[in-house]
């Protein structure tokens, strides 16, 4: 372990050419002004890495679904380079029962702090310094932030009940007591017991089949953050598509799901000719019921994904491109704490946006670049232009890290890195980025770091391309650098045609729309006049059928024009989407669009006390904030 770069060791990570001008530029505080070594701390962690460190997890855990608890144990190796006598751990809502060292009967002294808001409470060991095993023997709790249980009607099945894990950001601790910081990796095992008709699978190497005794053995042999940690049981079936990936899902609904996610394996090889070799065995995907508060979530070696993306025509498969690109950005080289969070989401967006060129071509690459322009321009306009949270290097202490995962860490980093791309052109920035992958591969990073190998290894020796780009504009000030441009799509310049028409009178059922793929009609209903009359609304429906779209994208961008111009035919559906679908990127914002004014309010909290039961707790954090706590007085406006 080197001193002063926390997790970075210059001796092996940077190659020895590379090793002594980094070094001086980071000293040096280069283009920050900062000074950047050491990694910066993570304010939504109460460990203490630097003085011991957690090096391997091995958990020992029963599923108990009636008492809705996961209950064993937790053992933790350690490697205590300072001779620290206390491990702080990080915990909330755990039952502690007690703590061993090295395998002694003797139980070990703990301390719980007090509770902290988001952050739950330290659970502080007293070790030796030659301590090298801790076992906590504890239980979550059934309110467990990271973990929704499902009764058997929230399944496609109907039969059995489910459950699954989330635990970025900072959740792992409400299942797991850990260094829950992403500037520690660990290696895991596990041993899992659930009922014996169900299937357990994790983030590591899994089980394609049933158990007769419902016990499942995991093993994780390269090291990852805690927010990897990933556990997720029910009446699951494995399909394979290709030599290295295949699909989980309930019986029912995996045929629809290896049809609609059949190009994992291209993508695989589309990615790796990017940026090297991918470093984690087999690529899975587990596709969830529809509770799942996001859109995929980069689990190692099985992405977990909303079943939302099956769409039924392969038209939303970006998604498995972007969770394939944190197996690099993000799950190999690591964000040191939630500040940095750009570093996984922006790198993702671009490497997901390089995939998607790679295997489905440049027009339809930049049909998603131009309707993600549009997002990160319409959500600068909403924040405002000078709002400190408009910058992609955060300041997230004292608040949820969830605070940080808006369009900025994605949109703003995605254009960062194409600015970057402009300016150094293809073969540089591939180079680069391939470079930053192989260097930093199973370490963390911040931003400060990242700012001084870009100058050290990019910017410094290329003043071509160091006149052209200030990273500082984009990563510490506010709002978007004027020299932002929007992204030049044919295709959907035929579609802002096509809009016109339709304004200026040519009925919906006319226009000429053979051949749109998803992307147009996304483009299509997001560029409408804002305010339309009750006729154009019926028009398009009557023409198009957006209503009983099959399309959760379609449907969720209809939907919500459907609330902004009162077009109440579209009622029932809001009503369905609301008490079926749980991703958080849909919900919200119509829960928003409703709350605007007071008989919409009124519907929306009605809604939300039928739907609450069947979210995930991380949706329905959110949702509390938006509108108040069902039974409960309203938050204050504002
Ligand atoms: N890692 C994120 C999900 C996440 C971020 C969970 C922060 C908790 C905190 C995942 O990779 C992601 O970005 N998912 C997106 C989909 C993607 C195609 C933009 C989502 O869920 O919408
Ligand atoms: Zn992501």
């Amino acid at each position: 372990m080197s001193q002063g770069l926390g997790e970075i060791s210059p001796g092996t990570v940077f190659g020895l050419w590379l090793a002594a001008p980094l070094l001086l530029a980071l000293a040096a505080g280069a283009a920050t002004g900062a000074s950047p070594s050491p990694l910066a701390r993570d304010a939504h962690s109460f460990a203490r890495p630097d003085d011991v460190r957690v090096k391997h997890l091995a958990l020992d855990l029963t599923v108990d679904f009636a008492a809705r608890t996961l209950a064993g144990n937790a053992q933790l190796t350690l490697e205590n380079s300072t001779g620290a006598r206390s491990l702080v751990l990080d915990t909330r809502d755990l039952d502690i029962r007690s703590v061993h060292l090295d395998g002694s009967p003797q139980p070990a002294r703990f301390t719980l702090g007090q509770e902290v808001k988001f952050l739950g409470r330290s659970l502080t060991i007293e070790i030796l310094p030659t301590t090298k095993v801790v076992r906590v023997d504890y239980s979550s709790r059934p309110e467990a932030s990271a973990v929704q249980w499902l009764t058997p009607a929230q399944t496609a099945g109907g039969k059995q009940p489910f459950l699954f894990t989330q635990s970025e950001a900072i959740l792992a601790r409400t299942w797991v007591p850990c260094q829950d910081t992403p500037s520690v990796r660990m290696t895991y095992e596990a041993v899992i017991h659930v009922p014996a008709e169900l299937m357990a699978v994790m983030s590591a190497e899994n089980p394609t089949e049933r158990t007769a005794d419902g016990i499942y053995h995991f093993s994780m042999p390269q090291p990852i953050p805690s927010y990897l940690l990933a556990l997720a049981v029910g009446d699951l079936e494995f399909r394979s598509m290709g030599p290295r990936s295949g699909v989980y899902a309930e019986p029912s609904m995996l045929a629809k799901s290896a049809y609609e996610l059949a190009d994992t394996e291209t993508m695989i090889t589309a990615a790796e000719a990017l940026y090297g070799p991918y470093r984690w065995g087999r690529y899975d995907l587990l596709v969830l019921p529809p509770s799942f508060p996001f859109g995929g979530m980069e689990n190692p070696r099985l992405t977990f994904a909303t079943p939302t993306i099956l769409a039924g025509d392969r038209s939303l498969v970006s998604l498995v491109a972007h969770e394939l690109a944190h197996s690099w950005s993000g799950n190999l080289v690591t964000n040191a704490t939630w500040n940095d969070v750009w570093l996984n989401e922006g790198f993702t967006n671009y490497f997901e946006n390089r995939i998607m060129e790679a295997v489905s071509g440049r027009d339809f690459s930049e049909m998603l670049a131009t309707l993600q322009y549009q997002s990160l321009t319409a959500t600068v306009k909403e924040m405002g232009p000078t709002n400190p949270d408009t910058k992609l290097h955060l300041d997230l202490a004292g608040r949820d890290p969830d605070e940080g995962t808006g369009d900025i860490a994605y949109e703003k980093g995605f254009f960062f890195l194409r600015a970057l791309e402009q300016a150094a052109g293809r073969d540089r920035i591939d180079a680069f980025l391939r470079g930053y992958f192989d260097h930093f591969a199973f370490h963390s990073m911040d931003t400060a770091h990242f700012v001084a190998y870009l100058q050290t290894t990019l910017l410094g020796p290329n003043p071509d391309i160091a006149k052209q780009i200030d990273p500082a504009a984009w990563i510490e000030t506010p709002g978007l650098p004027a020299s932002l441009k929007a992204p030049e799509s044919k295709a959907l310049a035929g579609v802002s045609a096509v809009i016109a028409r339709w304004t200026h009178g040519t009925l919906a059922k006319s226009l000429d729309t053979k051949g749109w793929s998803t992307q147009h009609w996304l483009y299509f209903l997001n560029n409408l006049p804002a305010m339309l009359a009750p006729g154009q609304m019926s028009d398009l429906d009557g023409a198009f059928h957006f209503t009983t779209s099959g399309n959760s994208e379609i449907l969720f961008a209809w939907l919500k024009l459907s609330l902004q111009n009162q077009y109440t035919a579209a009622d029932p559906a809001l009503d369905h989407f609301l008490t079926t679908v749980g991703r958080r990127k849909f919900i919200v914002p119509l829960y928003k669009e409703l709350a605007k004014t007071p008989s919409g309010l009124e519907r929306a909290r009605a809604l939300y006390a039928r739907a609450r039961p069947g979210y995930h707790p991380v949706a329905v954090t959110t949702l509390d904030t938006v509108l108040g706590k069902p039974g409960l007085s309203a938050p204050p406006p504002g």
